[in-house]
């Protein structure tokens, strides 16, 4: 028996830490999941493991910053109770400056790829017919805590966050009223891949496992902003109302994420 009121969910970078869990966690007999993510190998094992929890998996190899593969990879997937625009990559500036390719590379994941993920989703799910709930379909992306901090150790990373959790909980004013909802994930730290290489303290640092349920309970209960832990959450408001010549003034004792390899 599902956990969770879906039957028809896609989620992508399904293949590694929380899209893998998200995955992991929404499995079970009758549920049908639409993987995708960049690492075959990987990716395969992710869905493997689904279907041992009794959903029916299809898995596609899809890079999100290709627009017309993500479209047709979400056409190919019928019809969706709910899409999950995971997929992200992250990088700092190590202390200096912030190499213009990576930020180039990130916004081209985490904005465009959420984009190209949620905009054919949304407009796929208001042409189907409503649930239980008058919801046609749901669309969660996974933003970040980053999103309330422009912290000057990973610029682009902050910015690519805000942009998506600003984006979707505006939109979200609109596509309620054609019955399509969104939700702003914003998680803290999780442990997976991404954060494996952070030489700084994490605090509150959850398991992927973790993340993964809060993210789904926050979407079950119609939060259009699921941000947790609390406490982070909080700190982060507070030193994001900073004035920002202040904020920056006290991160520069804060070591900086590493630039990604
Ligand atoms: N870890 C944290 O503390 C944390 C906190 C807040 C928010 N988040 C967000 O949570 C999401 C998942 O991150 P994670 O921590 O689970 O990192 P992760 O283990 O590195 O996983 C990232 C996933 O995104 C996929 N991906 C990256 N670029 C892609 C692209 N161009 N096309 C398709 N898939 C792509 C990866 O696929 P392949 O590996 O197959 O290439 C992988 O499945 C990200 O959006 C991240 O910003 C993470």
């Amino acid at each position: 028996m599902a956990a969770w009121p879906w039957t028809d969910v896609a989620i992508t970078g399904a293949s590694s830490g929380l899209g893998r869990a998200l995955a992991e966690t929404c499995a079970a007999p009758g549920v049908t999941l639409h993987l995708s993510g960049r690492d075959a190998a990987r990716l395969a094992a992710a869905a493997d493991t689904c279907r041992a929890r009794g959903a029916t998996v299809r898995d596609a190899v899809l890079d999100v910053t290709d627009a017309a593969a993500t479209e047709a990879w979400l056409r190919a997937c019928g019809r969706l109770d709910l899409v999950i625009a995971n997929a992200g990559i992250s990088g700092g500036t190590g202390g200096v400056t912030e190499p213009a390719a990576q930020a180039q590379r990130i916004f081209a994941t985490n904005v465009t790829g959420v984009l190209n993920t949620a905009l054919p989703a949304i407009e796929a799910m208001a042409a189907q017919p409503a649930g239980a709930d008058g919801v046609r379909g749901r669309v969660a992306v996974i933003a970040s805590i980053a999103a309330f901090v422009a912290a000057p150790g990973a610029p682009a990373y902050c910015a690519s966050k805000s942009a998506v959790q600003r984006w979707a909980e505006a939109l979200d004013g609109a596509e309620r009223l054609r019955g399509v909802r969104l939700h702003a994930v914003c998680p803290g730290y999780i442990r997976t891949p991404m954060t494996a290489k952070n030489d700084f303290p994490m605090p509150f640092l959850m398991d992927a496992e973790e993340a993964a349920r809060r993210t789904l309970r926050g979407i079950a209960r119609g939060r259009l902003r699921v941000a947790y832990p609390l406490p982070l959450y909080l700190a982060a408001r507070l030193v994001g109302a900073l004035p920002p010549g202040l904020r920056n003034a006290l991160f520069s004792g804060v070591p900086a994420k590493r630039v990604a390899e």
